[in-house]
């Protein structure tokens, strides 16, 4: 067990005998951390260094933390925060490690705390709810609750990580029905700055528990998420495979299904292709939440001939399981959020099959991109407002969320990777304001790291959140030790 009050007194006395802490203090602290931990300290020189420190999602993401904290339980996790704020040495935080945001959940130099063993499963039939750690990915929260045919609003793609996903709100295929992930949570356990382990809900901290739905890493630490299960288990549905050349009738069929005067909740669809690879060209993921055939909602596209069909009845989670997730080496992407109208779906299509930034990508090292059309009802909205509303500023509006994904070989085409794909959103973006269906709202777990993604949750929601950030983190440890992510905005 750690020793906590003899710590922080040896800690206080440090910092008494030596008032200027730098951070050449990371190799000091870390041995410190050693010593108090019973195990779950990763240095550089051991072998399992190299496989965490270089964890995927991206190569651009990988760094040489000082070393890696992997933190038992919250009392070594408060341990350890409280000690990383008192030392002032620079950290991270990582659940799944699937951000594409350097310096996120990685960190050069600095102290890596990686939430790994916070992977219990807790699920309680009585009061419908399945409490997570946050170091799971979802595959292994879904299995776990298969077994009871329930599920959560949670990641439609198994390998990514509980913590990441829900603190940035999160899109499941449950969202139109129950609204994004983080609505769904009526617990989260958190270890704050001053290492309290606080718990936040409707109740307890209220605002805190606002805060945290869509507030990131800007709070705290948290543990686990106390989640709402539902009764969803068999399912319809899989992916359809498209030539290149179906997009145009892919977009006006997505135009239908997105405009229909009463969208089916249960209905889901998420359309990604790759322009510039058209031997992959166009995966369609349809989903029904009910173990029905070919329900209504997707006749807009049953006369377009797939290459492919893979749909089935099968349970949600071998649907999700058997998903495609391509294998790049490094990934960046870009979200823009708009409403729904014809013109300016076709415009889209244009840009993302036709853009002359396509045949530039391409000219890079294994230079793709793929884009991913998501849509979202105003269903979501409502509901996440029916249970207690978020940080995310959304209105109720039928809406897009699309992504481009950007994939590439080489560290030197960074910035051009960048450049190129930026310039593809930012004439996406102007042509939904030219047509007055621009929607200011930056979905965060889509995002690039220069996207301003809590600027736009509103004026009124950020002065919230920084306010609510003073008061469960006086000392700003987690905007200015913990800086990486999507942090509040500085004015
Ligand atoms: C293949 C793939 C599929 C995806 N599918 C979806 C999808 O279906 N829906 C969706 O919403 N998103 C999706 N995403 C995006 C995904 O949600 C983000 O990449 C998210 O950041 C991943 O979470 P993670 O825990 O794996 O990330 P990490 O990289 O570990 O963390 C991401 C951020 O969250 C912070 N963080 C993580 N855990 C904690 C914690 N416990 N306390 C405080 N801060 C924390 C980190 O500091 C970091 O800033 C997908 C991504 C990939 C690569
Ligand atoms: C370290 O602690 C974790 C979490 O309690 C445990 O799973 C793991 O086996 C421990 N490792 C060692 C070497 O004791
Ligand atoms: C889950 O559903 C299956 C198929 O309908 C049924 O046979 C099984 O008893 C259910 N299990 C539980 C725990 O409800
Ligand atoms: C969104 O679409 C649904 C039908 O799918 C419709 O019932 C609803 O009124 C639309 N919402 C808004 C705000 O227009
Ligand atoms: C296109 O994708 C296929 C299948 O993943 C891959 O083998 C091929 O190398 C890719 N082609 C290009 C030009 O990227
Ligand atoms: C990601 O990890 C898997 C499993 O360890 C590995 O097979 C794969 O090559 C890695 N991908 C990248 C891009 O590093
Ligand atoms: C592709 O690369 C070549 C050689 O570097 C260059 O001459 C050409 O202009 C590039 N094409 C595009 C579209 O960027």
């Amino acid at each position: 067990m750690v020793r906590l009050t003899v710590s922080r007194a040896l800690v206080g006395l440090l910092l008494l005998l030596s008032p200027t802490v730098e951070a050449s203090q990371d190799h000091a602290v870390c041995d410190h951390i050693k010593t108090q931990l019973n195990n779950g300290t990763v240095q550089p020189t051991s072998d399992v260094y190299e496989a965490l420190s270089t964890e995927n999602w991206s190569q651009t993401v990988w760094a040489k933390p000082s070393c890696i904290i992997q933190p038992s339980n919250a009392e070594e996790l408060s341990y350890v925060v409280s000690t990383v704020a008192d030392w002032k040495v620079n950290f991270a935080i990582r659940s799944g490690g699937h951000s594409v945001v350097p310096g996120a959940a990685n960190i050069n130099r600095g102290v890596l705390i990686d939430l790994v063993h916070f992977n219990s499963v807790e699920y309680d039939a009585e009061k419908k709810v399945v409490t997570v750690g946050s170091g799971l990915r979802w595959k292994e929260v879904y299995t776990a609750l298969d077994q009871y045919n329930v599920t959560v609003a949670g990641g439609r793609v198994l390998d990514v990580g509980v913590g990441g996903l829900t603190l940035g709100g999160g899109l499941s295929y449950l969202t139109d029905l129950y609204g994004l992930v983080c609505d769904n949570v009526v617990n989260y356990e958190i270890v704050t700055s001053t290492g309290a382990i606080v718990n936040a809900n409707a109740e307890s901290n209220p605002d805190l528990f606002w805060a945290l739905k869509g507030g990131l890493n800007n709070f705290g630490v948290v543990t686990k998420f106390t989640l709402k299960t539902y009764d969803i288990h068999a399912a319809w549905g899989g992916v359809r495979v498209y030539s290149l050349d179906a997009l145009p009738a892919l977009f006006e069929a997505m135009y239908q299904y997105q405009s229909v005067d009463n969208k089916d909740p249960y209905a889901n669809i998420m359309l990604q292709a790759f322009p510039t690879n058209a031997t992959i060209g166009a995966i369609l993921n349809i989903v029904y939440l009910k173990p029905e055939e070919e329900p209504e909602a997707f006749a807009p596209f049953r006369n377009i001939t797939p290459l492919a069909d893979l749909t089935k009845l099968q349970t949600l989670t071998e649907l999700m399981l058997a998903a495609p997730v391509p294998e790049l080496t490094r990934v960046n992407w870009f979200s823009s959020s708009f409403t729904t109208d014809k013109e300016l779906f076709d415009k889209v299509g244009d840009i993302v099959t036709k853009a002359p930034e396509l045949d530039s990508l391409k000219n890079l090292t294994a230079g793709s991109l793929a884009f991913g059309w998501q849509p979202i009802s105003s269903s979501a909205v409502l509901a996440g407002q029916a249970s207690g509303g978020n940080a995310l500023g959304l209105k109720p509006v039928n809406q897009t969320w699309l992504v481009l994904d950007v994939g590439w070989w080489s560290p030197e085409d960074d910035s051009l990777a960048h450049d190129y794909t930026q310039s593809m959103i930012n004439k996406i973006d102007d042509a939904s304001k030219a047509s007055g269906n621009y929607i200011d709202y930056i979905f965060m777990n889509d995002a690039a790291a220069d996207q301003p993604v809590i600027e736009h949750y509103g004026k009124e929601n950020v002065a919230k959140l920084k306010e609510t950030a003073e008061k469960y983190d006086p000392s700003q440890v987690f905007q200015t030790l913990a800086s990486g992510g999507f942090k509040l905005p500085k004015s």
